[in-house]
């Protein structure tokens, strides 16, 4: 389904819940991350793309002039009614509107002037699938209140406002990866963003003989427990000992020097962030040089390093990615990893666009066989980011 489509679809379930047609469709897209995780955090670099999976939002402006913004999902009974005569503040941890609560503080913590408005969203990005469906409620919703109050963000604050949306109202303390790319994603493109200076510069990936395939283990990853703030406390505990301001600053020669000053678990979770910063940047490379066998190679790298250095992935994670791994580069696949924060959530595979049917069905007969979880798999080009569109 082509995103025009799914916004119409969603315009339609907005009339008939509310009766009249939206005023207002915004989207904004889930993201994969190629390779470079757990970097954001630490500044260093990551490579994710856009993925053509969307969160879209329809609403108009509600019949009588009110103070009250109605939120409704279609994955979830509870509709969130919100008072702009109050002051805003979280919902209990767990329920779905906080992402888009917390995005409507912002505005309105920066003198937005909002009325309210009635709304409904729908989102084909899985949840808890680790393509940030978090990420694509906040920019979507953002997205619909620039066009409603008509104060025009800049990309890098409308993600940095959306973040801290996370942060305050999800209690999810994540780095600026998946906002940045929902808001700034682009059609047949990767996104190399320099997370300490905010730089982004995209990196072209249109070889039509190669694809992305990703795996949704569904098993479901839930980061606001407490495993990712731990790898970041991890991380700046390791910097400290270093004496650098973030692990982007050091390199493995001052982690060698130093590992006799730290725990294994604070050494590890270095080596992690340092050897993942060097290979996203190679990934880079090879991605501009179409160089497909060394992209693969960086990303089995990655995964085995998120695996037993970082110790985020799980069992099915690394099921989903031997598997493709003993497919090799004889049956089509360059490389696979786990992307997103880990626990659960998805793999991605670089993979010879011609071969994409049969390796999607040996890896999820392989899969199911194994683990006894039926997978979903799928295959995206990069999207464009977040934006409105006309139904
Ligand atoms: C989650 C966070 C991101 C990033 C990844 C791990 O998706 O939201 O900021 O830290 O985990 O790379």
């Amino acid at each position: 389904m082509t995103l025009n489509e799914l916004a119409k679809e969603v315009a339609h379930q907005f009339e008939r819940t509310y009766g009249r047609p939206p005023l207002w469709t915004a989207a904004a897209p889930g993201r994969v991350n190629v390779i470079g995780e757990h970097t954001d955090y630490n500044n260093g670099f990551v490579l994710p793309m856009a993925i053509e999976r969307y969160t879209v939002i329809a609403a108009a402006p509600s019949n009588k002039a009110s103070k009250c913004i109605e939120l409704r999902s279609s994955a979830s009974e509870t509709p969130a009614r919100i008072d702009l005569g109050q002051a805003l503040k979280p919902a209990p941890k767990g329920m779905w509107f906080n992402y888009p609560l917390g995005v409507i503080a912002g505005f309105t913590s920066q003198g937005a002037n909002l009325e309210g408005f009635q709304a409904l969203i729908h989102s084909t990005v899985p949840v808890g699938g680790g393509l940030s469906s978090s990420a694509a409620l906040e920019v979507s919703t953002a997205t619909l209140l620039e066009a409603i109050t008509g104060r025009q963000l800049a990309p890098v604050a409308k993600a940095l406002l959306c973040q801290k949306a996370e942060h305050d109202y999800a209690g999810m303390p994540c780095g600026i990866m998946d906002q940045f790319i929902s808001v700034m994603g682009k059609k047949d493109h990767l996104l190399l963003l320099d997370c300490r200076s905010r730089k982004p510069e995209l990196v072209p990936i249109s070889d039509p003989a190669v694809a992305l395939l990703i795996v949704n283990t569904n098993v479901k990853h839930e980061l606001t427990g407490g495993e990712y703030a731990k790898r970041r406390a991890q991380c700046e505990q390791a910097a400290k000992i270093l004496g650098v301001p973030s692990l982007r600053d050091a390199d493995v020669e001052s982690l060698e020097r130093a590992r006799g000053n730290m725990d294994d678990i604070a050494y590890r979770r270095a080596r992690h962030v340092i050897g993942e910063i060097e290979r996203t940047l190679h990934a880079a490379e090879g991605v501009r040089a179409s160089n497909w066998p060394s992209v693969g190679r960086l990303m089995y790298a990655s995964h085995t390093s998120l695996r037993d250095d970082y110790e985020v992935s799980c069992a099915e994670l690394d099921i989903s990615v031997s598997i493709a791994q003993a497919l090799g580069l004889e049956d089509g696949v360059f490389g696979c990893r786990m992307t997103g924060g880990g626990f659960g959530g998805c793999t991605v595979a670089l993979v010879e666009a011609k071969k994409v049917s049969t390796i999607s069905e040996r890896i999820a007969k392989e899969y199911e066989e194994r683990t006894k979880i039926k997978p979903s798999l799928f295959v995206s080009r990069p999207a464009a980011g977040a934006s409105l569109v006309n139904v």
